[in-house]
């Protein structure tokens, strides 16, 4: 009988059979399915797994420090952390269009990806988090999902650097994904974590990109999440989460008038993410995300609620 636990016992068996003695990369993003392939396959080959993980400056609020902290300090997984913010802050100046901003964030994470795998040295295969939904989409390789996965791995990487591919959940779904991971001990937080698309923030900051609005977004962002844990919502929807609008409006603020930006929160259930619905979030929980982050966001002097289907809206801005 298949069983969580023979499959862990299996896929360390046929990792360190396929491995041998060689070493083997894997790109952390601090989503699920990569965390848990990495967990995975440094039980079956400890130090021989070496993880690079990149902060592109488009991360949630604490999100590195947390990938980190787990992977070093609980984990002890070898880690290379690379602080690449300023250099994406700097490739995606002045750039608007959302296309644009996708096409150079994923080149920018092969360059990048590259020259830290030529300081690691010898690497034979590369770990990669593909789900069996993505090996099903790839047949098809036409449409906006192609597009979309992507940036979730690390497209021609693995030809050009003569790496071969570890797969080790390629055969499973993405609820089974999480199922592992709680079987093999990870956090909650990251075993349910929300989909968080790869270039982050810089599609949830609408239009052209600064250090200064991608900060506002964190903190708005982080309210956002954190009042609807609060309200004991997080794992019941499949997205949720704080748009920057490139919009000033009027305000008053004491006898003063203010002239800040907008936030728009969008909070959407899913089951694939192809067609979306907004959720009837309560009144109280919008009021009081709504006040937080008006209140402790500077820049900030108005919040509205996305009440949009998908189709024809999609779930992210950009
Ligand atoms: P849309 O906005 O197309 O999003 O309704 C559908 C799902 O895909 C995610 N998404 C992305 N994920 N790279 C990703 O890794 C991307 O460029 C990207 N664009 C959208 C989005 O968060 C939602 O879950």
């Amino acid at each position: 009988t298949w069983t969580m636990a023979n499959f862990i016992e299996t896929e360390i068996e046929d990792i360190r059979r396929k491995v041998g003695t060689g070493k083997v990369l894997c790109a952390l993003s601090g989503g699920v399915d990569s965390s848990v392939v990495a967990v995975l396959i440094h039980k079956a080959i400890g130090d021989q797994l070496q993880c690079v993980f990149v902060n592109n400056g488009l991360l949630r609020k604490g999100e590195a420090e947390k990938v980190v902290n787990l992977f070093t300090k609980h984990f002890k997984i070898n880690l290379d952390y690379v602080d690449a913010a300023d250099r994406f802050l700097g490739v995606l100046s002045g750039v608007s269009d959302p296309e644009k901003k996708r096409k150079i964030i994923g080149n920018e994470f092969i360059y990048l990806f590259e020259e830290e795998a030529k300081k690691l040295g010898q690497v034979d295969y590369l770990a990669q988090g593909t789900l069996y939904p993505d090996v099903i989409e790839s047949v098809s390789t036409k449409g906006p999902s192609a597009v979309i996965k992507s940036h979730h791995n690390v497209g021609g990487l693995p030809e050009k650097m003569n790496l071969k591919l570890l797969e080790p959940v390629r055969e499973l779904f993405k609820d089974e994904v999480r199922l592992l991971g709680k079987e093999l001990g990870m956090p909650d937080e990251v075993v349910y974590r929300q989909p968080f698309p790869g270039p982050g923030l810089a599609i949830r900051c609408i239009g052209e990109l600064s250090g200064e609005k991608l900060d506002i977004l964190r903190e708005a962002d982080a309210i956002v999440i954190e009042e609807i844990r609060k309200a004991g919502l997080y794992r019941d929807i499949w997205q949720s989460f704080a748009v920057l609008l490139p919009v000033k409006t009027v305000g008053v603020m004491g006898d003063a008038r203010t002239y800040e930006y907008t936030v728009a929160l969008r909070a959407v259930n899913s089951l694939d993410g192809m067609t979306a619905d907004w959720v009837k979030l309560p009144y109280e929980l919008l009021g009081s995300i709504s006040s937080r982050i008006i209140n402790e966001v500077k820049g900030v002097n108005r919040v509205v609620y996305d009440i949009s289907q998908k189709p024809p809206a999609t779930i992210e801005w950009e």
